[in-house]
């Protein structure tokens, strides 16, 4: 899944599909990672053009080497799109299709240094720009409640207080300066048993959803990106968190500018499952934006296909 940086794209046939790519025209990736979706979207079509957005500095490098080999199809922009308002102007636009493959990439996961690891030692940071607070800066100032809550809702995690305060302990006695030191933390308040998965990994997703403020971005990002898309243009959306997938499920329904183009959320196939482990939680959604919201407009054969293979989890 993932050697010297890479990054498994998921469910990508499905969102070109679900973008009607094929088709042509200008497409915004607003979450380039190593760019596997942007690299499939230009080759769907010849004259597919792509504008990609990453917060991550190390994603940007990455974009701007392929932007180097793509010329004029291909652009690599820097910024957050929580913050779309603002970048508006540099993205351009309309687009016929915008694509958000949220969350955290592999090679961010990956490398020790950011900080997002709990399988080796890296610095407090998780942090996926430079821009925000450093996860030991916000740990300072966090008390018990507010901590345990965010443990609570953004990692669903039943045990939360204890963890919370287990966390702030090690903090205050001077044994937190790793992600290691963090795991050890949680770890210590016992009782685990068997698990499935790492008793860390659901406090280090609540963590860094709060440190990136990911919730918020996403937000943020439904209500703004009408404003990029011609109409008949499409959104496609990959979450990875329920919460995520709540937020995109409710604006498509309730929004009348949106008409969604799959009814319940596409999944990974088990071949996909199988081999890409991250893929096992992905839900993606596809709507059109309505030329009128009044008066909507109807999906198409290919995107019929599409919400066949949805599956209700
Ligand atoms: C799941 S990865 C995307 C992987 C990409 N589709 C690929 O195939 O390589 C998510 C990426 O989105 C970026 N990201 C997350 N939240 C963001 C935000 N609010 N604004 C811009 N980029 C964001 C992360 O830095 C990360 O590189």
């Amino acid at each position: 899944m993932t050697e010297g940086g890479r990054h498994a794209p998921v469910l990508l046939s499905e969102c070109i599909e679900g973008l009607g790519a094929a088709a042509g025209g200008r497409f915004l990736d607003l979450t380039f990672g190593r760019g596997g979706h942007t690299r499939a979207l230009l080759a769907s079509a010849p004259n597919v053009r792509v504008v990609a957005v990453d917060r991550d500095p190390e994603a940007v490098s990455a974009g701007q080497a392929l932007a180097a080999q793509q010329g004029e199809r291909f652009r690599m922009v820097e910024g957050n799109f929580g913050e779309l308002a603002a970048l508006g102007a540099e993205l351009g636009g309309p687009f016929q299709g915008v694509l958000a493959d949220i969350g955290v990439s592999s090679p961010q996961i990956d490398s020790p240094e950011r900080g997002f690891s709990f399988r080796q030692a890296g610095p407090l940071d998780m942090r996926m720009d430079r821009t925000s607070e450093s996860l030991e800066t916000w740990l300072r100032r966090q008390d018990e409640t507010t901590l345990a809550d965010v443990i609570y809702h953004y990692g669903e995690e039943r045990r939360s207080r204890r963890i919370a305060r287990a966390i702030l302990e090690a903090l205050a006695e001077g044994r937190l300066h790793t992600t290691l030191d963090l795991r050890e933390a949680v770890m210590s308040i016992g009782g685990w048993g068997h698990p499935r998965i790492d008793p860390a990994t659901r406090t280090f997703q609540a963590l860094r959803i709060a440190i990136n403020d990911e919730l918020g971005a996403l937000e943020r990002m439904l209500a703004a990106v009408r404003a990029l898309l011609a109409p008949g243009g499409r959104l496609a959306v990959i979450t990875f968190h329920s919460l995520e997938d709540r937020l995109v499920k409710w604006t498509f329904r309730d929004d009348a500018l949106w008409q969604p183009l799959t009814r319940r959320p596409v999944i990974a196939n088990e071949a996909e499952r199988a081999e890409n482990p991250r893929a096992r939680s992905a839900k993606l959604r596809v709507a059109t934006r309505t030329a009128n919201p009044d008066a909507g407009t109807t999906g198409d054969a290919s995107l019929n296909q599409i919400e066949d293979k949805g599956e209700e989890i």
